[in-house]
């Protein structure tokens, strides 16, 4: 069979792991540019064969792949697995999978993103005025430092609720460090090797399970009142198909998923915001004058509904994630040999697939100019390529999504593992820029108009730290 092409290299196992892990785009566009390879080529990546294969058929290959010909479990599950414990998300069939993502998309209703809106605002506020950074008129800040610290805030005080929140203060921070350390890269190769990182962070799992179940029993006997919904609340009311509760075991692994996948996506995207308005402070002021032609001068408190009519801040966003998707790859295991759509090349099941949907995201044939940060190129919808109408659509339980991905434009993934907490990713996002829009001026230091790097050697890409902002309170 007619294999796609190998990227050269000198070294046997190591191949290109080095210029993969410091920069996958450079690398990706490095590659789709040389004549033999174009959008389809396999790289040695710690003596893995991985096939890359990009743009929007590429994307669409990947991600909408057949289960019986691509699988997500058999790749993500040495990682994940020891992180978020027994038979949630990929340590299970991907059916169960499928109704756990059901549970936690229903578990989002307007209800409850109504009551995150307040709760967000609050712990924003509250943590602006208790930083040491943030004392006196004016002063500067480790932009991706601080936004990890004040996410973590947000993100429990809302999806986690009361309980984990307020240990947050305490010792559930200590136990989310040690757990998120199995995520670390050398994880890919030894994610069960007895190093004491691994040792910390089984036990760091065994505790946090713990914990949640602490609270689920106590919640159950009563002795907790429901004062506002949240995703606790809603998993033990849950039920899969064949009529069984969701044992609490499981609403701990799911809770602990939870709160990785939003922890990292959110806490990385928001300092991209914060550092790309650093460069535009222009922008700052029309996201202000947004805010008070919209909602008044006055700026009233946010609620949910107003988070709708701040085009502007939602572009912010948009435009954000299509330069810094957090996930710059995503792999799945080939079950069977598959011919790769429009080539005739076939990968054998020795291969890894990789998609990357930040390529065509940042693709000069889909987006002019496509390094400029501008969030006015997605102006009165133009150039909005989500859910166009025409495209089929199928129905995988926990939501309806495009058959067909023709879209450049996929930061949330696409087909049966797309990301589920878009909508709860953009409401906490918009929050915490409206909060920060409506205190502080913010620039770079010395009103230079550069932009960090990144930081590519972790699964969640980040800006590299330190990236400091100078801030400035507006006057009340
Ligand atoms: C899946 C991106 C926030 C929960 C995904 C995937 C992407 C993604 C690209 C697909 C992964 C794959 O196909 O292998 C993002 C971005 C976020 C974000 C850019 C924020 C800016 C969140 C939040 C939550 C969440 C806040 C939780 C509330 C999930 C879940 C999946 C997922 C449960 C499904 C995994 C699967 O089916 O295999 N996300 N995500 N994400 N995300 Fe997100």
């Amino acid at each position: 069979p007619n294999e796609p092409p190998l990227v050269f290299h000198w070294f046997p196992v190591l191949g290109s792991t080095i210029t993969y892990g410091m920069d996958p785009y450079k690398f990706f566009f490095s590659n789709r540019a040389k004549r033999q390879h174009g959008d389809v080529f396999t790289f040695i990546l710690l003596g893995r064969k991985m096939t890359v294969c990009l743009d929007t058929k590429g994307n669409n290959f990947i991600l909408n792949g057949k289960i019986k010909d691509v699988n997500a479990e058999e790749i993500y599950n040495p990682l994940s697995g020891p992180v978020f414990g027994k038979d949630v998300v990929y340590d299970c069939p991907n059916s169960k999978l499928m109704e756990q993502k059901k549970f936690v998309k229903f578990g989002l209703t307007q209800e409850s993103l109504r009551s995150y809106v307040t709760l967000i605002t609050a712990e924003v506020e509250d943590f602006l005025k208790r930083h040491k950074d943030f004392k006196g008129q004016k002063g500067a800040f480790n932009v991706p430092k601080v936004m990890a610290e004040l996410t973590i805030y947000t993100a429990s005080r809302s999806l986690q609720g009361e309980e984990v929140r307020n240990m947050f203060d305490s010792r559930f921070a200590a136990l989310y460090t040690d757990l998120d350390m199995g995520f670390s890269p050398i994880n890919f190769m030894l994610p069960w090797a007895p190093l004491p990182h691994n040792r910390k962070r089984d036990v760091a799992r065994e505790t946090m399970i713990k914990v949640y179940g602490d609270i689920v029993r106590k919640r159950r006997s009563g002795a907790v009142k429901k004062e506002s919904p949240d995703m606790i609340w809603h998993l033990m009311d849950c039920k899969y198909k064949d009529g069984t509760q969701v044992p609490d075991h499981e609403i701990a692994g799911i809770m602990i998923a939870l709160l990785m996948a939003g922890q990292h996506s959110s806490s990385s995207t928001i300092a991209w915001i914060l550092l790309r308005l650093a460069t535009k402070p222009e922008i700052i002021e029309e996201l202000l004058a947004e805010q008070k032609a919209i909602l008044g001068e006055d700026l009233p408190s946010l609620t949910y509904d107003d988070l709708q009519r701040l085009p502007l801040h939602a572009q912010v966003v948009k435009e954000t994630l299509r330069l810094h998707a957090p996930i710059h790859s995503i792999m799945r295991k080939v079950k069977q040999p598959l011919v790769i759509d429009g080539t005739n090349y076939t990968v054998p099941t020795s291969h890894t697939l990789m998609s990357s949907p930040g390529v065509s995201a940042q693709m000069d044939e889909h987006f002019p100019n496509p390094a400029v940060w501008d969030p006015h190129r997605w102006d009165a919808g133009a150039n909005n390529f989500e859910g166009a109408e025409d495209e089929e659509k199928i129905d995988y339980g926990w939501g309806v999504v495009s058959k067909g991905t023709n879209s450049p434009y996929l930061p949330f993934g696409a087909g049966r593992h797309r990301c589920i907490g878009e909508q709860f990713a953009y409401l906490q996002l918009q929050t915490i820029l409206v909060a920060f829009v409506r205190e502080f001026k913010l620039k770079n230091p010395g009103g230079s108009r550069d932009i960090v790097g990144t930081d590519y050697s972790s699964l969640f890409s980040k800006p590299l730290t330190p990236g400091i902002v100078e801030w400035e309170r507006r006057g009340k």
